[in-house]
């Protein structure tokens, strides 16, 4: 038997979107330890004997309850080992702050690899700092594996694809999550060696948590169930839609997220919808004075108007939810309208209709191979697509690789670099 050595990874996560998409790696490398720890003369994940040591980071991007620690229980992700602190700020500022405190956690905790996952401002800032650091005089630094690398929307006025595409040309690793992904990476001229296609992390989560997600009490909190006489078994669920809005392109023009919400008149008229509201939007809607589109779940005072006989036509917005009770709204909504990435993909996988308000998507196996079409944000694609996933019949397959065995993958990956020295 090979003696026993230890590898440290620092896995990064920041913002709401990377905690399902980093808790399968954590614990994929918590199985590794322990089947090699039961069995240390067996051949663990990938066949290798390296105890795998990991160091959580959370830079704090994210610091709202409902924003983080909600999710660090659903997905059942350990404590951090070291908090950032960072909170929110421009661009600029928080990128620079997240660069400057990660810098230190590197020099102090010399990883021999760095994960980062998807695209926020934290995936670039952690993977840039591993870039450039140097442990030795021989210029020794981390190697940096990039989780969901390829995904492009070809806008570069998104932040996120800015993340992206740095993060992607000083990664080592390419954790692919679909074939677009291998195509842009190669027409980049990233060498096809340091790229993996491993399929979708954020999956992993998702049919790993979706039994328990079924046991959540939202749909009866939101009054989304129908009773029928008292007997459990034959109670069914409203046909209702579900709305999340947060890009800056959609949400920050007073002009641009009137439109929108005038796109949905159609649909919030034909059944309720509900939409778990990100801080920003909320800002927004005040800031803006939008408050008459909505109807809100919160206990604030109702006006006259709201008892108005168009009150429960209104979209009735509630606090961000933990990441269970949205996937049990997901899986039983009629039709998803949404501006957010992963969610596109988690509605194919669970074969929802989705209407995406965007021009484009980074994710095109959603519209190709699933359940998504691309609405634009205009008024009249809004109210036309809308129309056209609830009319029609909804069919989509769920594209490769999408099955759970992600993070595994991506363990086997590191695991037989370690074991070919390219590690340690
Ligand atoms: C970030 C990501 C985006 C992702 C989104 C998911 C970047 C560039 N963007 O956008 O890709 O889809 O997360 O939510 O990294 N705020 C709070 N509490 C919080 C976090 C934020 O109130 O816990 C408010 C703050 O006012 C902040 C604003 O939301 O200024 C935006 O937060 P920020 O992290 O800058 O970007 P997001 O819009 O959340």
């Amino acid at each position: 038997m090979e003696p026993t050595k230890t590898a440290k990874i620092i896995t990064i996560v920041g913002a709401r979107p990377n905690f399902m998409k980093a808790a399968p790696i954590i614990a994929a490398i918590r199985n590794h330890n322990e089947r090699l720890a039961m069995s240390p003369d067996l051949e663990a994940a990938g066949g290798s004997h390296v105890t795998l040591q990991n160091v959580l980071v959370h830079t704090g991007q994210h610091y709202d309850e409902a924003m983080s620690d909600r999710f660090f229980a659903d997905l059942n992700i350990p404590k951090p080992d070291v908090h950032l602190g960072v909170g929110s700020d421009s661009h600029a500022a928080q990128t620079a702050e997240v660069m400057k405190r990660f810098e230190e956690v590197l020099l102090r905790e010399r990883p021999d690899l760095v994960v980062v996952v998807g695209d926020v401002n934290s995936t670039l800032a952690c993977a840039l700092v591993a870039a450039k650091i140097s442990f030795d005089a021989n210029g020794t630094r981390p190697l940096i594996a990039h989780v969901e690398a390829g995904l492009r929307s070809f806008d570069r006025g998104m932040p996120e694809e800015i993340n992206r595409i740095l993060t992607d040309h000083v990664a080592d690793f390419l954790f692919v999550t679909e074939e677009s992904g291998l195509r842009n990476l190669r027409e980049e001229g990233i060498p096809d060696g340091k790229v993996h296609f491993v399929g979708n992390t954020m999956i992993d989560s998702l049919l790993a948590f979706k039994e328990k997600a079924d046991g959540s009490k939202i749909l009866d909190k939101l009054s989304l169930r129908n009773r029928s006489g008292g007997h459990e078994s034959t109670d069914s669920t409203a046909r209702y839609a579900l709305l999340t809005l947060h890009r800056p392109s959609n949400v920050d023009q007073s002009a641009t997220f009137l439109n929108i919400l005038e796109g949905l008149d159609e649909l919030s008229n034909s059944c309720p919808v509900i939409f778990p509201a990100h801080p920003r939007t909320q800002k927004r809607i005040a800031e803006f004075g939008l408050e008459r589109f909505f109807r809100s779940e919160n206990g604030s005072p109702e006006g006259e108007q709201s008892r108005s006989a168009h009150a429960d036509r209104r979209i009735r917005l509630v606090e961000p939810l933990g990441y269970l009770d949205f996937l049990c709204l997901m899986g039983h909504a009629a039709v998803v309208v949404t501006d957010s990435g992963g969610i596109q993909e988690e509605t194919t996988c669970l074969g929802i209709p989705c209407v995406t308000v965007r021009e484009n998507t980074e994710r095109p196996a959603t519209v190709k191979v699933g359940t998504n079409i691309l609405a634009g944000t205009s008024k009249e694609g809004i109210r036309q697509a809308t129309r056209q996933q609830l009319e029609s019949k909804v069919s989509g397959a769920v594209p490769e690789a999408w099955d759970g065995k992600s993070a595994q993958r991506i363990l086997d990956a590191i695991c037989r670099e370690i074991e070919k020295k390219r590690l340690l």
